[in-house]
């Protein structure tokens, strides 16, 4: 017998070696952040800055950076089309803070960069996409099991480190038991090959699950 694997979940991450980039975006998030109260999206205690980061001038550096990573990837899933950065935004998470779980609608890769964090100071956390597989969880025997039965991973903040996911994958920070997390959220959108960048989209916001559920058109059995 052999076994194939199938609809794998790719996650892109790179450690950026730019110590003076971190430096400048500290300075710039923390100078925003005194000037702009943000806004309220999926972060509970923590600032969130408005979403157009990508076109400020203090942060060309970042979004060059991560066009490039970006261009990578799109070679690496096939992918026919130029990356377009939709929007952008920075969060700072003090103790105590948190992200709630959410997808962002509208667009193909998100992720973070993070420019500061400590031990302890919220993980990023993943869910498996296929939550039909979720009707049943079957006991599993003692120990860890092997990483393609993992229904979810986290993965610990580092400063310099670029963690870039399809826009489909539910995904939550943790909340933050100690120091203070700097982080750039990221949104590469929909965009094709001679489609015009300032086409609207109907909705970008970030949706929870049930968010998501309420839209689809048929009704979801519920036990
Ligand atoms: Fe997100």
């Amino acid at each position: 017998m052999h076994r194939e694997l199938h609809f794998p979940t790719p996650i892109y991450i790179a450690d950026i070696q730019d110590p003076t980039l971190n430096q400048e975006l500290e300075r710039d998030i923390l100078n925003w952040m005194n000037q702009d109260k943000g806004v309220v999206r999926t972060n509970v205690k923590g600032w969130h800055s408005h979403t157009n980061m990508q076109d400020l001038p203090e942060y060309k550096r970042l979004v060059s950076m991560l066009y490039a990573a970006q261009k990578t990837i799109y070679d690496q899933e096939h992918l026919d089309s130029e990356p377009f950065l939709g929007n952008m935004w920075a969060n700072i998470n003090p103790p105590g803070s948190m992200n709630r779980a959410h997808i962002h609608p509208n667009s193909l890769w998100s992720g973070v960069y993070y420019v500061k964090a400590s031990e302890n100071s919220g993980q990023l956390k993943i869910e498996d996409p296929k939550s039909v597989a979720l009707m049943v969880r079957p006991r599993m025997k003692q120990g860890k099991p092997p990483r393609r039965l993992w229904r979810e991973d986290n993965y610990e903040p580092k400063a310099g480190r670029l963690i870039m996911f399809p826009s489909w994958l539910s995904h939550f920070v943790k909340p933050n038991s100690d120091g203070k997390t700097i982080a750039g959220n990221i949104n590469f959108k929909k965009i094709l090959k001679n489609e015009k960048e300032d086409e609207k989209e109907e909705d970008d916001e970030p949706k929870t699950r049930l968010e998501q559920m309420a839209k689809l058109k048929y009704d979801p059995i519920t036990d």
